[in-house]
């Protein structure tokens, strides 16, 4: 079966078909820029483009940059504040006319390790991490995930992490790989010494450089980069929907 799974990040709006039994992107993945500010209509009218681009009439899953109950956006950092208290489940279904279902996009990326990537078989407790315009986690334990875990949000120093360790602080500041990494690690570091997981996976954008920081890095726990670099979020979208899409 295929879904189609769609990435809302800071900077572009990606989506594709994906194969739900082996991960696999069914068709070349089609990607629009974020419309400046992130509103919610034109958001939805990306996404809409996204859908007719790919004449699609089937499941639809979408990672958001905000924690999601029960289809309510709770928290919008990077995207407009128009979203909280939205129940972008039905507001997009509406927009697209197709059956949509939206969950936290580190969440999703990091379903998409767990299933065919860095994580598999991982029993442990392992933290996916997301390195992008913010920070986004998920926590697995036993491959089970725990939702709307928002540890990009950890306060260092009295400012909320990823205003210093994102890829997007990194970007802005022109900080060498170096520096960069002493950032990161320094996140890392009051994350394991939180969690004490066995696996951090660093995913995003920045995952496809990750030689150039994964060596400099101190925490005890084994660190990897994303297998499906910046396309977990679309893989993991689909995936997500998966039981959804299963229901009558
Ligand atoms: C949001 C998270 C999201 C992360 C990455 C954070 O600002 O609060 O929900 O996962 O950015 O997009």
């Amino acid at each position: 079966m295929e879904i189609l799974g769609i990435d809302v990040g800071g900077s572009g709006i990606k989506g594709a078909p994906v194969n739900i039994s082996t991960g696999v992107l069914t068709a070349e993945r089609f990607r629009i820029k974020t419309p400046p500010g992130a509103e919610p209509q034109a958001v939805a009218e990306v996404i809409t483009e996204i859908v007719n681009h790919f004449e699609w009439k089937g499941p639809v899953g979408i990672g958001f940059p905000g924690p999601i109950k029960h289809g309510i956006v709770k928290l919008a950092a990077n995207v407009s504040a128009d979203w909280v208290g939205m129940n972008a489940d039905e507001f997009l279904t509406t927009a697209t006319g197709c059956d949509v279902t939206v969950g936290n996009d580190a969440d999703v990326a990091g379903l998409a390790e767990m299933s065919f990537g860095a994580g598999v078989g991982q029993q442990g407790t392992v933290v996916m991490i997301t390195l992008g315009t913010g920070i986004g986690s998920a926590v697995f334990h036993g491959g089970v995930l725990i939702p709307n875990t928002e540890f990009g949000h950890l306060e260092i120093e009295g400012e909320d992490a990823e205003i210093r360790a994102s890829d997007a602080a990194r970007q802005r500041e022109d900080l060498s790989w170096k520096k960069y990494a002493r950032r990161l690690n320094r996140y890392l570091l009051r994350m394991e010494k939180l969690f004490w997981p066995d696996m951090f996976i660093i995913g995003g954008g920045i995952s496809k450089d990750s030689d150039h920081y994964i060596p400099l890095l101190t925490v005890e726990a084994h660190v990897v980069p994303a297998l499906f670099l910046n396309e977990a979020g679309i893989v993991g979208a689909a995936l997500a929907a998966r039981s959804q899409a299963a229901q009558p």
